[in-house]
């Protein structure tokens, strides 16, 4: 199954090629790294419009002129604010887009009433700017939104004020995700739906790194733990080709995360280009929801 991000007024990716990508958010045009973004490019023209160019030797950004202060994007609703980051990140990956809109699908299913009182909602993990656990709050999910990044988190309570979301039941975790997972189950707890978008390579709250084909498997196990006998909603993406879905597939029957009476649905995420019919890969997905939702 190939996802395509539809159109999206604040958002357009220009062009791409010799490992860059060329970009609109709101009304700034950014040049940054993208390595998957191989072959030519189509539009030499359209590059010297950029006004943030991430310096991938130098590993800073070079702007020309003022960015907007605040600089949101807005979809559907949310609002989000971007800045330049480190690693060419401003702070929202819009292919994410495609899960919002799937997580504000499943409205029926993240909004009904717990039916056991320690279902605490929808579990986020590697939850970054808040994309998806505000998506997730606009259907009336109760949210667990975990990071080890303090300052992303800070930056996802923000975005949660911007898009008028910020009086929801969300809990704002600065937590190693493996071990915060762990602890839930522990004490008891349980969440109807787990969204997760792990890096390949990340760093905890501990010592501890994150190593995807390493670790996806145990934190899995945990996940089947923590929404054992409430379970209606997986949602995984990764960002890797090393890891096909069908293998990601097979670590979540074995570890006993299947949805209940639903189908596994997998596939590619992808942005097309603007300038042509060129589609950029952006990650894979892993997903499923109870039917009836
Ligand atoms: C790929 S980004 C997530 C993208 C985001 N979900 C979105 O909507 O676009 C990965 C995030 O995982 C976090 N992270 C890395 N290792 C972690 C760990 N062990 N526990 C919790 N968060 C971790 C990073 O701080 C980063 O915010």
């Amino acid at each position: 199954m190939n996802l395509v991000l539809p159109d999206w007024p604040d958002y357009e990716l220009l062009d791409f090629g010799q490992g860059e990508k060329l970009e609109r958010f709101g009304s700034v045009v950014v040049r940054r790294p993208a390595p998957g973004a191989q072959g030519p490019r189509r539009n030499a023209r359209l590059w010297a419009q950029a006004q943030l160019v991430y310096d991938r030797r130098q590993e800073r950004w070079h702007r020309q002129g003022r960015l907007p202060d605040p600089w949101l994007v807005s979809w559907g609703p949310l609002v989000l604010e971007l800045a330049p980051r480190g690693a060419g990140q401003l702070g929202v990956f819009p292919e994410q887009a495609i899960n919002w809109q799937w997580l504000l699908d499943q409205q029926r299913l993240l909004q009904a009433p717990p039916e056991d009182e320690e279902d605490r909602g929808l579990l986020n993990l590697f939850a970054y700017t808040g994309g998806s656990t505000l998506a997730a709050a606009a259907t009336g999910a109760a949210v667990a939104h975990v990071d080890s990044a303090r300052s992303v988190v800070t930056q996802a309570r923000r975005n949660a004020q911007h898009s008028s979301l910020d009086q929801r039941p969300i809990r704002w975790l600065v937590e190693d995700a493996l071990r915060f997972a762990q602890r839930e189950l522990n004490r008891g707890r349980r969440y109807r739906a787990v969204v997760l978008d792990p890096p390949s390579y990340g760093h905890g709250t501990g010592k501890r790194r994150w190593q995807i084909q390493r670790d996806l498997p145990e934190l899995l196990r945990v996940l089947a733990g923590v929404s054992e006998g409430c379970r209606r909603l997986v949602l995984l993406t990764w960002h890797t080709r090393r890891l096909a879905p069908q293998q990601v597939q097979q670590m979540a029957e074995e570890a006993g995360l299947a949805v209940p009476g639903a189908r596994w649905e997998s596939g590619s995420l992808f942005l097309t280009a603007a300038c042509g019919t060129r589609q950029l890969w952006s990650g894979y997905v892993l997903r499923a929801a109870s039917a009836g939702s």
